[in-house]
C-alpha cells in the first residue's frame, strides 16, 4: 500500500494523504539555515546549530505526534481550517505534499478555495520563505482571513525545555508595522544582553493585525487545533512580554471567481556585529538607547522577497542549483525505480546527512548529538562528488579534533568545531575512517594539496602536523593498540556503537559508550582488522604515490600481518569472527547459541580483500563462504539482518546490543548502514545479481509498495528496519541521518553500475546481473563528462572501448576539463 507517489519529472515525492503512518518529512536548507518540514508543515527551524540557534518550538513525544510547526489558518466565513490538515485537522477536498529538493509544497483545498504553500530556504540566505498562494476555485467572490503562526524557541534547545523558571520572564518581541515593503514581528529574547541575534518574522503586505502572545493567539487550555484568534476571525494585537513568544500576522483576502494572490512570508535570522546591535536612539520619538533593535539587515532580507517576482526567481535558483549537482551522476536504466534512487534521493540524502551529520530528525531531537568523527567521515563518501570544495572544509575540520596519538574525539560540536569532552575518545574504529575520507576525496578532485595542509591535533594549533601525518597517526594507532591474538583492541566499541566489551554495565541509565567498568586491554575486534587492512593498504599507497617507498613498504608488513590474524584468530570455519571479549572468549562463533554470526566483519572483510583467492581445489574461497553464510543466516526479505540468533538475554559482557528486544536496532535489526558491505563484497566475489537483489531489499523506492508495513518515508534510507525475529518484522525506524545514504550511494554507483573514481582515472566494470540488459551512466570527474553505455548481460568483466579505441582493463584515465569522453562498455 502506498501513500502518494514519485514524480520524477519534478524530483518530487507526492503524499496524497495527510494520513501516513508517521510524519514524513524533509529537509530544507543546505548551508546554515535550516527547517524540519513535515507534511503536515510540522517541524522547525534552527541557524547551523541545532541546540545552540533553535529558532521555533518543536515538542518531541507530542500527542497526537508532529503537532508543532508553522502552520497557516484560514478563516472562511466561520469555518476554519488548515491546508496542511494539522493542526485544525478539518477534511479537506484535496490535500497534497510535494517533497522536493530543498523545498516543499503543501496544498490544501476547502470550500472553494485552495491554498498552496511553497516552503523553501533560498540559496544563500538565513531564512525560511514562504509563498503562500490563495485562489477562489468556487464561483462566487470570497473574503477569507489568512493567520499565520509560528512558535519562537528560547534559542537553547535544551535549557528552552527545560528551565521555565527563567525562560517564562525573559520573552521579549517588536511589532513593526508596514514599512511599504513589510509587515514584521522580531523576537529579541536575550538580545538586550549577551546575544547578538534576533529572529524577524515578516511578510510582504499590509496586515489586518498580529498577535506575539501564544495565550492570547491559542487560548490557554487549547490545542492549536482549537486557537482562538483564528476562530474569533480576528487578531488580537497581543504583545508578548514573557511567557510564550510568537509571531502571528493576520491578512483579509478577497478573491474573486478564480482569482489568485500570494504573499511571502519569511522567517529569518539575522546576526548584527555587536558595534551596530541597536538602532540608534532617537528622543523625539521617544526611543531609549539599548532599546530597539537595529533592523537594517532584517529590512534587507525582506526587501529581497518583496515581490513574488523575486520569491519566484530564488526558488528557480534553487531549482538549479540542485540540477546542476545531480548532473554529476546519473543513470538511465529502464528500471524507474533504480534512476529515482540514483539520479535524486539517494544523493540527495547524501547531501542532508553531510550537513546534519546525526543531530536534527524527527529521531535525534538536535539536543543530543554533535557532529559523529566516523559518522561525518562516512557521509563524505556519499557527498565528495556534489560538493568537493565543502567536503575538504569538512576533513579539515574533523581531522583537527584528532588527539596526538592518532585516537579521536567522537564527536564535535558544529559550532565551535571542538571535540566533545563529554564522550571523549576510545571508540577504536574512529581513526581509520579518517584515512577513508580523505581517500574519497583525493581520489575524487586530484587534489594532494590536502594532505600537505598544517591541521592541528586536538584543536591546538601548536600541535599542527601535515594532514597525511594525520593518517599517519591513524594507522599507527590501530595498528600498535592490539591484543592477544594481533587484532586491533576495540576499546569502547568500534563501528557497532552496541558492542561496549568494556563496559559490564549494572547501574540503569548508566551509558554503555562512555563507562569502562573493566579495562582489560583484552578485547579485540575482528571489524577493526578488516577495516585496517581496507585502508591500511589505502594508506600504503597514498604513502607510495608520495614518493615514501619505505613508509608504504612497512605499512604493507603491518597489514599483511593482520591479514593473516584475520584469516587465522578471525575466522569461524564458515564465516568471520565478530571480536573477542574481555575473557578472550569468541564473538560472533557457530559454538554459541545466539550471536553466531554477525554482519559487519563478513562485508568489510571481502572489501578489504581477505580470502578472496580461490583455492586450489576450485571450491568456494573463504570470502564466498562467508556470503553464502550470509546469505543463509542473515538474509530476510526486507533485507539482511545484523546478527543471528539476536539475543534473548542481557549479555553483560557485550554491553548495549542485548539490551534491546530481539529483531530491533543492533540486536539482530536490519541496520541498512552495513548491508551495502555486503552487496560491495557481493560484486567483489562477481556475484551481481544476487548484490543487486540485496540492494533492492532496502532501497527505498522499491519498499514503496510496502509503505503500510515499512512506514517511514519511500525516498529516504531508514537506519533500521525491524529483523526477522521483531514483533514488527519490516518496520522502519530513524529515518533520514543514517551513513546508509552515503553507504548505499557508494554500492550502486561504484559498484552495482561500477563506475568509481581512482587516482588515474573513472574505473568502469559494472557488476548488477542480467537484469538490465542496457544502461547509460554520465558521470562528470575532475570538470570532463563521461557517457558511459552499458551492454550488459549479467557478467564480469567489463571490455571498454573508449572514444571509439578498444583498451585493456577497466580504467578510463582522467580527461581534461571539459571535454566529453564516450565509453562503450560490453559485459
Ligand atoms: C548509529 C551511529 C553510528 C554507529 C551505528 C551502529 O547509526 O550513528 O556511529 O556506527 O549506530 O551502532
Ligand atoms: C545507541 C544506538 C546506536 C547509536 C548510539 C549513539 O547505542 O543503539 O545505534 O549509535 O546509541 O550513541
Amino acid at each position: 500500500m502506498r501513500y502518494g507517489h514519485f514524480d520524477d519529472e519534478a524530483r518530487e515525492y507526492v503524499i496524497t494523504t495527510p494520513h501516513t503512518p508517521y510524519p514524513w518529512i524533509n529537509y530544507l536548507g543546505s548551508e546554515r539555515f535550516f527547517s524540519l518540514l513535515s507534511h503536515q508543515s510540522g517541524g522547525y527551524s534552527f541557524y547551523r546549530d541545532a541546540k545552540m540557534r533553535r529558532l521555533t518550538r518543536y515538542r518531541y513525544n507530542n500527542i497526537p505526534a508532529d503537532a508543532g510547526g508553522r502552520y497557516f489558518y484560514v478563516n472562511d466565513g466561520g469555518d476554519v481550517w488548515t491546508p496542511s490538515w494539522m493542526p485544525v485537522k478539518a477534511d479537506l477536498d484535496h490535500f497534497e505534499c510535494r517533497h522536493g529538493l530543498g523545498y516543499s509544497r503543501i496544498i490544501g483545498e476547502r470550500g472553494g478555495l485552495r491554498v498552496e504553500t511553497l516552503f523553501f530556504v533560498p540559496i544563500g540566505e538565513d531564512a525560511e520563505v514562504q509563498k503562500v498562494t490563495l485562489t477562489n476555485t468556487s464561483d462566487a467572490a470570497k473574503s477569507v482571513t489568512l493567520f499565520s503562526f509560528v512558535e519562537f524557541a528560547l534559542w537553547n534547545a535544551q535549557d528552552d525545555q527545560t528551565n521555565y523558571q527563567r525562560n517564562l520572564s525573559i520573552g521579549e518581541v517588536e511589532i513593526e508595522p508596514f514599512t511599504g515593503t513589510s509587515s514584521a514581528i522580531y523576537h529579541k529574547t536575550e538580545y538586550r544582553e549577551r546575544r547578538d541575534h534576533y529572529a524577524v518574522y515578516g511578510v510582504n503586505a499590509e496586515t489586518a493585525g498580529f498577535d506575539t502572545d501564544r495565550d492570547t493567539f491559542v487560548g490557554a487550555y487549547n490545542t492549536l487545533g482549537e486557537a482562538a484568534v483564528p476562530f474569533a476571525g480576528k487578531s488580537a494585537g497581543s504583545v508578548a512580554s514573557g511567557w510564550y513568544p510568537i509571531a502571528s500576522h493576520s491578512l483579509d483576502v478577497t478573491l474573486e471567481p478564480g482569482a489568485s494572490t500570494s504573499y511571502t512570508f519569511v522567517l529569518g535570522y539575522v546576526e548584527n556585529p555587536s558595534d551596530e546591535k541597536w538602532a540608534p536612539a532617537d528622543a523625539d520619538a521617544g526611543i531609549a538607547p539599548l532599546q530597539v533593535i537595529n533592523k537594517t539587515r532584517a529590512h534587507e532580507l525582506l526587501a529581497r522577497f518583496a515581490t513574488t517576482e523575486q520569491t519566484d526567481a530564488a526558488f528557480d535558483a534553487l531549482v538549479a542549483y540542485w540540477t546542476d549537482l545531480l548532473s554529476g551522476y546519473s543513470v538511465t536504466s529502464g528500471d524507474e525505480k533504480l534512476d529515482r534512487m540514483v539520479n535524486i534521493w539517494n544523493q540527495y540524502q547524501c547531501m542532508v546527512t553531510f550537513n546534519m551529520s546525526r543531530s536534527a530528525s524527527y529521531f535525534e531531537t538536535g539536543i543530543g548529538r554533535g557532529m559523529g568523527f566516523r559518522d561525518s567521515t562516512q557521509d563524505l563518501l556519499g557527498f565528495v562528488h556534489l560538493i568537493p570544495e565543502r567536503a575538504r572544509e569538512r576533513i579539515l575540520d574533523i581531522a583537527a579534533t584528532q588527539l596526538p596519538d592518532g585516537s579521536a574525539y567522537h564527536q564535535y560540536q558544529p559550532l565551535t568545531k571542538r571535540g566533545n569532552h563529554d564522550l571523549g575518545s576510545g571508540f577504536n574504529d574512529d581513526p581509520l575512517w579518517l584515512i577513508a575520507g580523505v581517500v574519497a576525496y583525493v581520489k575524487e578532485t586530484g587534489d594532494v594539496s590536502i594532505l600537505d595542509e598544517p591541521v592541528p591535533f586536538d584543536n591546538d594549533d601548536a600541535l599542527a602536523a601535515p594532514l597525511f601525518e594525520h593518517l599517519t597517526r591513524s594507522f599507527t594507532f590501530t595498528y600498535t593498540n592490539r591484543g592477544p591474538h594481533g587484532l586491533p583492541l576495540i576499546g569502547r566499541a568500534d563501528w557497532n556503537d552496541c558492542l561496549n566489551l568494556n563496559c559490564f554495565s549494572t547501574e540503569p541509565g548508566e551509558s554503555f559508550q562512555t563507562t569502562e567498568n573493566k579495562a582489560g586491554g583484552v578485547a579485540e575486534s575482528v571489524f577493526i582488522a578488516t577495516m585496517f587492512v581496507q585502508y591500511g593498504e589505502q594508506y600504503a599507497e597514498l604513502a607510495a604515490r608520495r614518493g615514501l617507498a619505505d613508509v608504504a613498504a612497512s605499512a604493507r608488513a603491518a597489514v599483511a600481518e593482520v591479514r593473516e590474524a584475520t584469516l587465522s584468530a578471525g575466522w569461524d570455519g564458515e564465516w568471520f569472527l565478530r571480536a573477542y571479549d574481555f575473557y578472550g572468549n569468541k564473538v560472533g562463533t557457530d559454538e554459541k547459541p545466539e550471536g553466531k554470526i554477525w554482519i559487519e566483519p563478513q562485508g568489510f572483510a571481502v572489501m578489504a580483500g581477505i580470502g578472496t583467492e580461490k583455492p586450489a581445489d576450485g571450491g568456494p574461497s573463504v570470502a564466498e563462504r562467508a556470503l553464502a553464510s550470509v546469505n543463509t543466516m542473515l538474509a530476510t526479505d526486507h533485507g539482511l539482518v545484523l546478527q543471528y540468533p539476536a539475543y534473548t538475554s542481557y549479555q553483560i559482557e557485550l554491553g548495549e546490543v542485548s539490551t534491546y528486544p530481539p529483531g530491533y536496532k543492533e540486536n539482530g535489526g536490519i541496520f541498512c548502514h552495513n548491508n551495502p558491505w555486503v552487496i560491495i563484497a557481493e560484486t567483489i566475489v562477481g556475484n551481481g545479481a544476487r548484490a543487486f537483489d540485496y540492494y533492492k531489499r532496502i532501497a527505498p523506492a522499491y519498499r514503496e509498495e510496502l509503505s503500510d508495513v515499512h512506514r517511514l518515508e519511500p525516498y529516504v534510507y531508514a537506519q533500521m528496519i525491524a529483523g526477522k525475529e521483531a514483533v514488527r518484522h519490516g518496520e522502519a525506524k530513524n529515518s533520514w541521518l543514517t551513513g546508509t545514504a552515503a553507504w548505499n550511494f557508494v554500492a550502486v554507483s561504484q559498484y552495482l553500475l561500477g563506475v568509481r573514481p581512482e587516482y588515474d582515472g573513472l574505473v568502469v566494470d559494472p557488476r548488477l546481473g542480467p537484469e538490465l540488459p542496457e544502461f547509460t551512466v554520465r558521470r562528470r570527474a575532475r570538470g570532463a563528462t563521461y557517457v558511459i553505455t552499458v551492454r550488459n548481460s549479467g557478467g564480469t568483466g567489463a571490455r571498454l572501448t573508449v572514444d571509439g579505441t578498444p583498451v585493456d582493463g577497466t580504467m578510463v584515465p582522467y580527461a581534461p576539463a571539459g571535454s566529453t569522453v564516450l565509453v562503450d562498455v560490453e559485459v
